[in-house]
């Protein structure tokens, strides 16, 4: 149908009578002459259609935006000033001889060039915002990563082997998504969160070394980087520690952002422990392009008169802790109060705040309604640790140490967007040294902090049964910007070690082995020490492409409430179809 793609055409074709096919992007009308600028998955041409040949421009006439066409014409170069350098074609032109329109167009539900269309209508019409040129260009680059990504594994020594999507439940913290068995009703199988039991079976099974680009599925709260189905890069090893893997995947991702984007990332990736992390910044995984950072004060607030700092800084799990701001001169006092609202919408109950005039001259030298509450220790030791200096404006956050971490996070982000603290690239993080678990007080219970199958340090391993709440584990997360890009964890090998964990975790004896017991019996035959990790492909394409969310760099995301507009799935099935898996639902829903 075409010799040529509209936005290859090289200058070279000059004078030459080229067949073009694509879409009509924009149609203007110029006195008599009518430009097309046609378009295809390469590009842009510009067409020209003289009114010479008063039939061919009749016919041209009829087009509308995104009819689809067919022209022969004559590659010309566009007269002097009217060149466009914005495109790759912008010096040439087609003078159109012949037209055929092969197919036309309903006027449109929006324009291709609108960027204000609301997401459920770009999801509802996906095949018209997919010829965005920007969603096609970023899908590519998605394609170019995990063809990267595969190159560079396979050349490593990993072989990429598939896992089962009809499967049981595995733990990664999320509800399941299930799907009910014809041959065997009321049993379901569930879709895998992620394919952790098959890759440690993989390795057990002596295959060494495995990736796999993997479909997970999680019934969880959506946000702008979480989708209920997304993609993993799902690496397994054997006989590698944790270090040799963090090595193995640094080199990978410094080979990725070289080829792709020409970024080079540091040698090695800066490296900071879960408490490390959480100590200064809030959060296990900052965004190291902003410089704040917060500075303890819990020990020096235990003997304050002050009891919003002194009763937090004296209860166990408590935390008395300090934002600094430098220049904070540009943040009014209507803005703190904004600030104010923001932190107690997260759950703290204020925030007191100081700005700083001098800092040698005591409390003399620094304003704020709480200055009178503060002793000179609180105050020498306060300039000690944060270095402060004038202009600061200190931002403190009292209460239990979650709340203090997520609020004071929260406004370290917030002050960095919105005064444009963040330098400019890509700073990556190793965060390690996680615990093991974390006290779910609604289910009185320990959960796995990362997933069940995940070793203890072995120097914590005695605690196990006596303070399992001290307990680090062999777990790491690769932090891209402030995003969890990766995780990952050397695994339990030993069966009893990981029976001891299950138990830990609230399982009888017979509920592992119901649940997991095809695991702990292939642990007993012959498992070979093992690890591996797994990255979000979609946080990674949408990083490395400057997408706002997920969404922009998958070709058919879900919305906000778990559903696709343009299927309509989820969707409703017929009572023959219940009847068959032996479901009744409990109340009839309507179609
Ligand atoms: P984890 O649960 O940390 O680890 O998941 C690995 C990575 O997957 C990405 N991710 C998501 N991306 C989009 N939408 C979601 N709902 C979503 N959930 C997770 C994150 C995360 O870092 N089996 C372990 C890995 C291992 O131990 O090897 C696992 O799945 O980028
Ligand atoms: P109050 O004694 O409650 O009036 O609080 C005195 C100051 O401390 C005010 O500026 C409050 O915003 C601030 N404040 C109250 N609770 C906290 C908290 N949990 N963390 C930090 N500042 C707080």
């Amino acid at each position: 149908m075409r010799d040529h793609s509209c936005g290859l055409i090289p200058e070279t074709a000059s004078g030459h009578e080229i067949w073009l096919a694509g879409w009509v992007h924009h149609r203007r009308d110029h006195g008599g002459v009518l430009f097309v600028d046609l378009r295809d998955a390469t590009g842009l041409v510009q067409l020209v259609f003289s009114p010479e040949d008063p039939a061919l421009f009749a016919n041209a006439e009829r087009l509308r935006a995104e009819y689809v066409i067919r022209v022969r014409g004559k590659v010309a170069a566009r007269p002097p000033g009217t060149e466009n350098p914005e495109l790759t074609t912008g010096g040439i032109e087609i003078r159109v001889q012949e037209l055929l329109i092969l197919n036309p167009a309903e006027p449109l539900p929006f324009s291709l060039d609108e960027t204000d269309t609301s997401e459920e209508i770009r999801l509802r019409y996906r095949y018209l915002d997919l010829r965005r040129p920007e969603l096609q260009g970023r899908l590519r680059m998605r394609a170019r990563i995990a063809r990267e990504l595969r190159n560079w594994l396979d050349s490593a020594g990993f072989l990429e082997v598939e896992t089962p999507v009809l499967t049981r439940a595995t733990p990664e913290g999320a509800r399941d998504y299930l799907v009910p068995s014809r041959t065997q009703p009321g049993h379901f199988f569930a879709l895998p969160q992620s394919p952790q039991l098959f890759k440690q079976i993989l390795m057990i099974g002596g295959l060494d070394r495995y990736y796999q680009i993997v479909r997970c599925f999680r019934d969880e709260d959506l946000r702008a980087d979480r989708q209920p189905e997304f993609t993993q890069l799902d690496i397994e090893t054997s006989f590698l520690d944790e270090t040799a893997i963090r090595n193995l995947m640094e080199a990978m991702v410094r080979h990725l952002f070289r080829v792709v984007l020409d970024v080079e990332l540091p040698d090695p990736f800066p490296h900071l422990t879960y408490a490390e992390a959480l100590g200064r910044y809030g959060s296990d995984k900052p965004d190291l392009r902003n410089p704040l950072e917060l500075t303890e004060l819990s020990d020096l607030a235990r003997d304050l008169d002050f009891r919003v700092f002194r009763e937090p800084a004296r209860a166990p799990g408590g935390r008395v802790a300090v934002l600094r701001l430098p220049e904070g001169e540009r943040v009014t006092r209507s803005q703190i109060d904004q600030l104010t609202e923001f932190v107690k919408t997260r759950g703290a109950s204020g925030l007191a705040w100081i700005r700083v005039v001098d800092p040698e001259s005591g409390a003399a030298g620094l304003s704020s309604p709480i200055v009178k509450f503060l002793s000179p220790d609180f105050i020498d030791g306060l300039k000690a640790r944060t270095g402060i200096r004038p202009g600061d404006l200190l931002f403190f956050g009292a209460g239990d140490q979650a709340t203090v971490n997520e609020t004071l996070s929260h406004l370290r982000i917030r002050l960095g967007q919105d005064l444009g603290l963040l330098r400019q690239g890509y700073e990556v993080l190793w965060v390690t040294d996680f615990p093991m678990f974390e006290w779910d007080p609604v289910e009185k219970r320990w959960q796995a902090l990362h997933h069940p199958f995940t070793a203890p340090r072995d120097a914590d391993r005695p605690r196990l049964a006596t303070d399992p709440g001290t307990v680090l584990s062999r777990a790491y997360d690769l932090v891209l910007n402030g995003y969890e890009v990766g995780g990952g964890s050397i695994r339990i090998h030993e069966p009893e070690l990981q029976r001891q964990v299950l138990e830990l975790l609230g399982m009888s004896r017979e509920e592992m082995q119901e649940k997991f017991g095809f695991l702990l019996d292939a642990l007993g035959w012959g498992a070979p020490p093992h690890g591996g990790m797994a990255f979000g492909l979609d946080r990674l394409v949408m990083l490395m492409t400057g997408a706002a969310n997920i969404r922009e760099v998958i070709a058919f995301p879900k919305t906000q409430s778990a559903s696709d507009p343009l299927t309509g799935a989820p969707g409703t099935v017929t009572e023959l179809q219940l009847r068959e898996l032996g479901i009744t639902l409990r109340k009839p829903v309507r179609s």
